[in-house]
């Protein structure tokens, strides 16, 4: 039997801390029903203590969402609980995630406390939150830098005091994706009661390993992951959204699901972009321009004779535009005929091998041929022995 993933989205929270990205109330609504659309199961809309914005976010969010689970940060104080819990109050389904760092570097040197300290006051945060709502989360933050039997420890304890669940984010992004798997192994044999509760992930990207955590998180009993749109978080980011999806729906021997619309990926990713003017690098996995872009002339022959020979997902599965075969220098003569049919111009296989010097000694001066550019070659090309008829079509489509 599948394994169901909860897919808890963090864009409007731990997204929005990117520098110069911030979102008003009226985009941040709109971000939310677009994620709960996109099949998302709890919505992490903002840390309501933090600005009188992002308290009316929140509430705002909280009053209209009715499918997905709203959840709000707090730290494991209670003046930042009541806040939230008085942020959430509409919400079909409020979640409150509380908690507390503790790694030694958190303990010692953020906080000033000690284990123990740490530890009574991760138990009266989730009991205090327990007052408001039954659905708690804890995080352990900097958990992936905590010692193991000390983060077993604490999730045992927030688990007797009601954590219905429990997140062990890798604040920053230091474990390689075996250690960060052992660690969820190691909770879920050493913590009693872990079996009632959801273990969840949350990975950044410092070491661009964001990722492959979260799935290793999930293959060692992790059951919710903590990801964003395109990415996006804190520093280098977080989990991405689009990438644990399609890992998912790509490779059935996981035997994961999820219940994300995987078709509305792109427009989910474009509009995240847009509004918080972040634009999305080109060879982004899943949602970048490039994604399903072919440009060497080996990629463009082989995608040409079978598409499946480069691409692993079509791009009608996340809802991209189409693959393309982009001209350049790299190019080959199956690419060149490929887009000159495209724009009317059927050539022979000798007439394209007459073309191509004139392409490659354009392309040698360009970083990408357009089909404008393409009309410019036929043009010039009727010295080359172009048929005819082909010559004719070119000048109805200039
Ligand atoms: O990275 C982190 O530890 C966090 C917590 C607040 C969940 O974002
Ligand atoms: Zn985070």
């Amino acid at each position: 039997m599948k394994n169901q993933i909860i897919i808890f989205d963090t864009t409007l929270r731990d997204g929005e801390q990117v520098p110069g990205s911030k979102l008003n109330t009226a985009e941040k609504i709109k971000i939310a029903y677009q994620l709960e659309a996109l099949g998302v199961n709890v919505i992490e809309a903002g840390f309501p203590i933090s600005s009188p914005g992002d308290f009316e976010a929140v509430e705002a969010i909280a009053k209209r969402i009715k499918f997905a689970t709203v959840c709000a940060l707090t730290r494991a104080v209670e003046k930042d609980i009541d806040v939230a819990a008085d942020a959430l109050k509409q919400a079909v389904a409020p979640r409150i995630h509380t908690g507390i760092g503790t790694s030694d570097f958190h303990v010692y040197s953020k906080l000033n406390m000690n284990r123990s300290s740490v530890l009574e006051q991760a138990i009266a945060s989730v009991k205090y939150a327990k007052k408001y709502v039954s659905d708690v989360e804890f995080y352990a933050e900097d958990a992936g830098r905590t010692e193991n039997q000390y983060l077993a420890k604490v999730v045992e304890a927030v688990i007797k005091a009601g954590a219905t669940v429990v997140n062990i984010p890798d604040t920053t992004g230091f474990c390689l994706p075996e250690e960060y798997g052992a660690k969820i192994n190691y909770l879920m044999e050493n913590v009693k009661g872990i079996e009632n509760v959801i273990i969840s992930t949350h990975c950044h990207n410092d070491l661009g390993l964001a990722t492959a955590n979260a799935i290793a998180g999930i293959e060692n009993g992790a059951r919710q992951i903590e990801c964003t749109m395109n990415g996006i978080g804190e520093r280098a980011g977080n989990t991405s959204l689009e990438e644990v999806v399609m890992i998912m729906q790509k490779h059935d021997r996981l035997q994961f699901i999820n219940t994300i619309n995987s078709k509305l990926l792109c427009e989910t990713s474009q509009m995240v972009s847009d509004m918080m003017q972040m634009p999305i690098q080109a060879n982004k996995a899943i949602v970048g321009s490039n994604a399903f872009a072919h440009s060497s002339g080996i990629h463009q022959d082989g995608f040409l004779k079978n598409r499946e020979n480069y691409e692993i997902i079509t791009p009608e599965e996340v809802g991209a535009i189409d693959s393309s075969i982009v001209l350049t220098a790299r190019s080959g003569r199956a690419a060149l005929a490929y887009r000159l049919k495209n724009i009317g111009f059927d050539l022979t296989k000798d007439e394209i091998t007459n073309l191509y010097p004139e392409f490659l000694e354009m392309a040698d001066k360009e970083k990408e041929i357009r089909d404008e550019q393409l009309k410019i070659l036929i043009d010039k090309a009727s010295f080359l022995n172009i048929n005819s008829q082909n010559i004719q079509a070119s000048s109805v489509n200039l």
